[in-house]
């Protein structure tokens, strides 16, 4: 079945649009009696549209300005105007957009006029930030075991629970509730880790926080990673207390994609070089408000922010690509990294190019801030999930799976690993050999070790010889014949075995005489 056909031709809105605007009624629930003016940037499309639907809505001030960071691929200039409005009217200006441009709102909220003024005013030619990461592959060892033991099936579970809520839009109770439950969620997956903490940010104009995971970098904690995804949503028709806005696709994909990246950070004890925060952003459906404070805030904090991620939407497969990285608000350089992140550990993986044309998502907040930024997106823009910002965004109509969504979630672990790698300790040192000669008779065992193995690093022990002797390998703790994580039993004594280390760890060696043998071992390890 084809479900990909226009908002309006599916559920019938565009008429409920026009009767509820009649009726005055298309206010979010904390704003309805409210006629608060806003600041608001929006393109010269949008704003036909915002003249059509308040043309007392005179623009400020207008400007060309650049839309993306000097990509090589898409550099496209928009002109942009600061305009005063009613907070009322920017649901009817996201209403106007969708049936007349036939896309989303496009218009990025600002707190007064003068923040307007300056996020218009910036200088035309960004210039790149001091320090670029060198965007260095370099951690299979890490990565490659961490994206097989990735799973489909955690993804739903968040998608599912997340959906749960009627909505969780940013000035309701639910709203609220599922950022407390996004806190949980991560605060229970991350207990026992004293470098990870989680903690609500709150925002001082609406009650639903937005939620930041930091785990510690060891040796660079100065510099951060960021992954996001927005928690809120939105239903077009107006969203009050118990409006449905599952919100499967929009965006409770996104924020279970970057929960299945962590879990198996997690589960592999990896510990970044880098500063590595996740974050759950509250109010983006309403104009990016979440984010844009926690971007200023980091920037008047001179945090060192190295790149950005944003997942907005991961898990409906509207296009032949697999995964589409967005040429506007983002950064080119990223973006060249993402793509190699991509062709290196996700080589079955076709990639796209394509482009909102406006400040679509929550990377566009670290962009005006001058951050790099990427946003690998779940379709061509013509072609996403028709059903989002309706009761329909469910996780049926992603077609009840996640194995898209998996693709991103892959991704945003490949680039959490490898940029959060990366750090001021240089390259790592080099492999300890040490070699051993002995003997045994039937039946005998040697054990070896602790060997302390450092993060990234990998272990290998290979035996030559005489008779047979048998090879076990393991981490932590004494390996037996029956309990290993490598065994190399063959029937002479030429065995070889190799482990990865996700983080510093102790790993044991056991020879077993299977037969009278004499034998030489060499192991050769990353040391700590
Ligand atoms: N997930 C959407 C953005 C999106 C939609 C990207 C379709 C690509 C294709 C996001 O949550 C959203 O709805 N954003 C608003 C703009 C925001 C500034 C209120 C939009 O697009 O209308
Ligand atoms: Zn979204």
């Amino acid at each position: 079945m084809d479900i990909r056909k226009s908002h309006f031709a599916i559920s019938g809105i565009a008429p409920k649009i026009a009767a509820l605007l009649a009726a005055g009624l298309f206010v979010g629930s904390t704003a309805a009696m409210d006629t608060k003016k806003v600041w608001i940037t929006v393109g010269d499309a949008a704003y036909a549209q915002l003249q059509k639907v308040a043309p007392q809505a005179i623009a400020r001030e207008s400007r060309i300005t650049l839309t993306n960071q000097a990509s090589s691929r898409f550099t496209g200039t928009e002109k942009v105007h600061l305009v005063e409005v009613d907070e009322q009217q920017l649901l009817k200006l996201s209403a106007a957009v969708h049936q007349e441009l036939k896309r989303c709102g496009g218009f990025m909220f600002h707190p007064s006029e003068s923040a307007g003024r300056k996020a218009l005013n910036k200088p035309l030619v960004k210039r790149p930030a001091a320090a670029r990461p060198a965007y260095a592959i370099g951690n299979q060892a890490i990565v490659t075991p961490m994206l097989a033991q990735m799973q489909d099936s955690n993804i739903v579970q968040t998608i599912v629970d997340m959906a749960a809520f009627d909505n969780r839009y940013y000035a309701t109770t639910n709203g609220a509730n599922a950022s407390n439950w996004l806190l949980k969620k991560w605060t229970d997956m991350t207990a026992g880790r004293s470098d990870i903490s989680v903690a609500q940010f709150s925002h001082p104009n609406w009650g639903q926080k937005s939620v930041i995971l930091t785990i510690k970098g060891s040796d660079n904690p100065a510099e951060v990673v960021v992954l996001g995804a927005h928690l809120d949503t939105i239903n077009m028709n107006g969203t009050y207390e118990t409006t449905i806005a599952p919100g499967a696709d929009d965006d409770a994909s996104g924020i279970a994609s970057l929960t299945e990246a962590l879990r198996v950070m997690l589960a592999n004890g990896y510990k970044p070089r880098r500063t590595i925060k996740i974050i759950g952003y509250a109010a983006e459906e309403v104009g990016l408000r979440g984010s844009q404070e926690i971007a200023q805030n980091f920037k008047d904090n001179n945090v060192n922010v190295v790149g950005v991620m944003q997942l907005d939407m991961t898990n409906y497969q509207g296009s032949s690509s697999d995964i589409y990285l967005y040429t506007d608000y983002t950064n080119s350089q990223q973006n060249d990294f993402v793509a190699k992140l991509i062709s290196t550990y996700l080589p079955t993986l076709s990639i796209g190019y394509d482009q909102c044309g406006y400040a679509c998502s929550d990377h566009a907040s670290w962009d005006a801030q001058g951050y790099p930024t990427s946003m690998p997106f779940e379709a061509a823009f013509s072609q996403y999930n028709p059903y989002i910002h309706t009761s329909d965004d469910t996780y049926a109509n992603s077609g009840s799976q996640a194995a898209h969504a998996l693709k991103f979630a892959r991704l945003a672990a490949a680039y959490a690993v490898e940029l959060g790698s990366e750090g001021s300790g240089g390259t790592p040192p080099a492999d300890k050999v040490e070699t051993f000669s002995g003997s045994l008779t039937k039946g005998q065992k040697k054990t070896y070790g602790p060997y302390k193995v450092g993060a990234g690093g990998s272990i290998k022990a290979a035996l030559s010889g005489s008779g047979d002797t048998d090879l076990y390998v393991r981490k932590a703790a004494a390996p037996s014949t029956t309990t290993y994580d490598c065994k190399s039993d063959g029937p002479t004594s030429t065995e070889n075995c190799a482990l990865n280390m996700a983080a510093n760890g102790d790993v044991y060696l056991l020879l077993n005489g299977y037969a009278a043998s004499s034998y030489k071992l060499t192991v050769s390890y990353r040391p700590q």
